[in-house]
């Protein structure tokens, strides 16, 4: 995962842009329908924004779907955002595929249905040959246990002699981490007026800019994802640097 090479004062597009999808629940509510009915209108605001990130440009995309932390809820409703995976996928793939969508999903595969697990392997080969948007679903994450994960890798190979402790930096961790192939994220947008990164992309947003927009995630799309990078273009990345001279 390289820093990105951009210099502050080229304030261009971000290159990756996360996601974490909040408000469906208060969406419903505010409409006196289930939570349920909200997590559904928040599979069409990602629909619309996959697209509309693929219009502007987008490179990559990742978005919270299904946090570590979300088996707490009641069990119909962690059934329902199984089933909406489930639903996505089937609806969506073979448009994904056509349009040159490469489609990851990043979080523990422990725990997962047997068939959430095939339909995920399923996505991940049959667009695993295209480029045009890296759209990755993180499923099961959360930021912590990715790098629990990791450390507990890294340790395995450590003591089966495949890796010097020695040898451990950030370059090699990042390796072992889900994101392995994806770089650092740009800009990572948080809907719904909350403050708070709530255990997402902990490792991969050590330089993200931040922006909070008040906007229910079922009302996301093309509109609220241009404000956000508007937003990102507006501000001076230094990355732990100085201040570039004035021009
Ligand atoms: C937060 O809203 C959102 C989630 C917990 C899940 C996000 C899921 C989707 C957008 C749809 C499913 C998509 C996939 C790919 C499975 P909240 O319920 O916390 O809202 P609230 O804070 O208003 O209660």
């Amino acid at each position: 995962m390289a820093q990105p090479a951009q210099s502050p004062s080229q304030a261009t597009m971000p290159r990756h842009v996360a996601i974490i999808m909040d408000g469906n629940g208060r969406w419903a509510k505010q409409r006196a329908r289930p939570r349920t009915f909200g997590h559904a209108e928040g599979v069409e605001a990602l629909r619309r924004t996959v697209e509309a990130a693929g219009e502007l440009g987008v490179a990559y995309l990742t978005v919270f779907g299904f946090s570590t932390e979300n088996w707490r809820r009641p069990a119909e409703e962690v059934n329902a955002l199984f089933d909406l995976l489930r639903l996505y996928v089937a609806r969506d793939l073979d448009k994904l595929v056509r349009e040159g969508v490469r489609v990851r999903v990043i979080g523990a595969r422990e725990g997962l249905q047997r068939d959430i697990a095939l339909i995920i392997e399923d996505a991940e080969a049959r667009t695993k040959n295209n480029s045009k948007l890296n759209l990755t679903i993180a499923f099961n994450y959360g930021g912590q246990d990715e790098i629990v994960r990791a450390a507990r890798r890294a340790a395995t190979d450590v003591a089966a002699g495949k890796l010097q402790a020695s040898d451990i930096d950030h370059k090699i961790f990042e390796s072992y981490l889900d994101t392995e192939e994806l770089p650092a994220a740009d800009l990572l947008i948080r809907t719904s007026g909350e403050f708070r990164l709530s255990n997402f992309m902990l490792w991969q947003s050590a330089y993200a800019e931040l922006v909070f927009l008040d906007v229910l995630w079922p009302d996301f799309g093309k509109e609220a994802l241009t404000e956000a990078i508007t937003i990102f273009r507006a501000r001076e990345r230094r990355y732990g640097g100085s201040a570039p001279d004035p021009a």
